[in-house]
């Protein structure tokens, strides 16, 4: 791809016209992640300021040291650190009840997901186990994972219920996760995942179910400020193409977004009809025909990458790296958090394996974590890149380049985050850890 000069990257320059700010940030080398700039859109040894909640400034370190020093803006030097955006994880299944270790050991016997679903573990097993938590102890360990999170620099984070399977249980996930944003700096999208998988209590009726999930279980947490979104399960195991549209057609009726987990274990044509409803994404993909990939490159829909599942369920066909790109799909990455198939609560982790897995560039994947991220959850003008006159949400990492976010295994590079212009505390990091510049292991 032919990059701009560095003029270019110089339109991040902007101001507030009042120059007034609440602290700026000073001396690190700044991965705006805009697209069409130098790498990563950077910018190196510059500054970031800060007014209430949003970028009011980015530009040279110089000129904002004498901005600071006329008016009193308080300063933090952070040269010898890169800044890039607050990481957004856009595809997570954060709140549920119970664990599957147990299907971990039975997979490891020879037994597979289909198998395990078909006779009533999988996705159902966790329903049961959902349906039986109660509110505080799903928040609490939901918290716990998205403090994990948290702690590898995601700012943003995507929360699907769809452990319930009934009004009431779908309810109590979808207030869990809005109770999450109000306990911890962290900005969440909630999912009504309506179509996950039949529960036991209709399964004479799969109809019956769809209808009540499409019509009055959508309208009473739509109209309770619950649903920022909905996803269905396109899949042989779970929701038919037609199914899928009855409920996609539901939600456009109310305004709301859609996500399709599609093409993750056959390809049923579930990207085709994702674009056809001008799904915000399309998730999975291991299983996408060109046309397919086509559609959504048409729609705008971005492809959601979930290699923790991929890796978790030993699947041996990758998504179809090279086509998406050649269609120009805009291609996300996300942990696909879940105790069933991604027990995953590492967002680095998750750009790594879709460099090792899926043959993502670090810049491909780092991207797939903010700017494209944040497009699959409807945010472009609000996160996802460093820009004037968005949410202040940004990482700072202690990292020689970008390409070392997505090159570790283990390691958390993470020393500092703000989100929303706040500063959040960071107990879990390599900041105390002393580093010998240059080497990492
Ligand atoms: O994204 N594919 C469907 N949903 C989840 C898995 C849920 C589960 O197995 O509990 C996924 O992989
Ligand atoms: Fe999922």
């Amino acid at each position: 791809m032919q990059r701009q000069s560095r003029q270019s990257a110089g339109q991040q320059v902007q101001n507030f016209p009042d120059g007034d700010w609440d602290r700026v940030w000073i001396g690190a080398d700044i991965a705006t992640m805009t697209a069409g700039a130098e790498p990563y859109g950077s910018i190196k040894g510059a500054a970031l300021a800060v007014k209430g909640d949003r970028i009011a400034w980015i530009g040279e370190a110089g000129a904002a040291r004498d901005r600071a020093a006329a008016r009193g803006v308080p300063v933090q030097e952070v040269g010898g650190l890169w800044m890039t955006p607050g990481l957004i994880d856009c595809h997570t299944h954060l709140i549920f009840g119970g664990d599957r270790v147990a299907e971990f050991e039975q997979r490891l016997c020879g037994v597979s997901y289909e198998e395990i679903a078909r006779a009533g573990g999988g996705i159902q097993s966790t329903v049961r186990a959902t349906r039986g938590a109660t509110h505080e102890s799903l928040r609490a360990s939901a918290a716990v994972r998205a403090r994990r999170l948290m702690s590898e620099g995601v700012t943003t984070i995507e929360v699907k219920s769809g452990y319930g399977l009934e009004l009431a249980t779908e309810k109590r996930l979808l207030e869990v996760a809005r109770g999450l944003a109000d306990e911890l700096p962290v900005s969440i999208k909630t999912t009504y995942l309506g179509l996950h998988a039949l529960p036991p209590e209709f399964r004479a009726d799969r109809a019956r179910f769809v209808s009540e999930v499409s019509g009055p279980w959508l309208d009473t947490l739509a109209a309770a400020g619950l649903v920022d979104a909905v996803d269905a399960f396109c899949e042989t195991i779970a929701f038919s193409l037609a199914e899928t549209e009855q409920f996609l057609r539901a939600a456009e009726s109310l305004g709301l977004p859609a996500h399709v987990h599609a093409g993750q274990l056959s390809d049923m044509g579930g990207a085709e009809l994702a674009a056809r409803h001008g799904a915000l994404s399309a998730d999975h993909l291991e299983y996408v025909s060109r046309e397919g990939a086509l559609a959504l490159a048409a729609a705008g829909t971005v492809a959601v990458l979930l290699p923790g599942a991929y890796y978790t369920l030993r699947q041996k066909q990758p998504p179809p790296v090279a086509l998406l790109r050649e269609a120009g799909v805009p291609i996300a990455v996300a942990t696909d958090c879940n105790p069933g198939t991604s027990p995953c609560t590492s967002i680095l982790l998750a750009l790594n394996m879709a460099c090792t897995l899926f043959g993502l560039t670090p810049e491909e994947a780092l991207s797939g974590a903010t700017r494209q991220a944040a497009r699959a959850l409807g945010l472009r003008d609000e996160a996802g890149t460093l820009e004037v006159g968005k949410r202040a949400d940004f990482a700072l990492w202690q990292i020689e380049r970008p390409a070392e976010l997505c090159y570790g295994l283990g390691a958390n590079p993470c020393v500092g985050v703000v989100h929303g212009g706040k500063m959040r505390r960071q107990n879990f990091s390599d900041a105390e850890t002393p580093m010998v510049r240059g080497v990492r292991v």
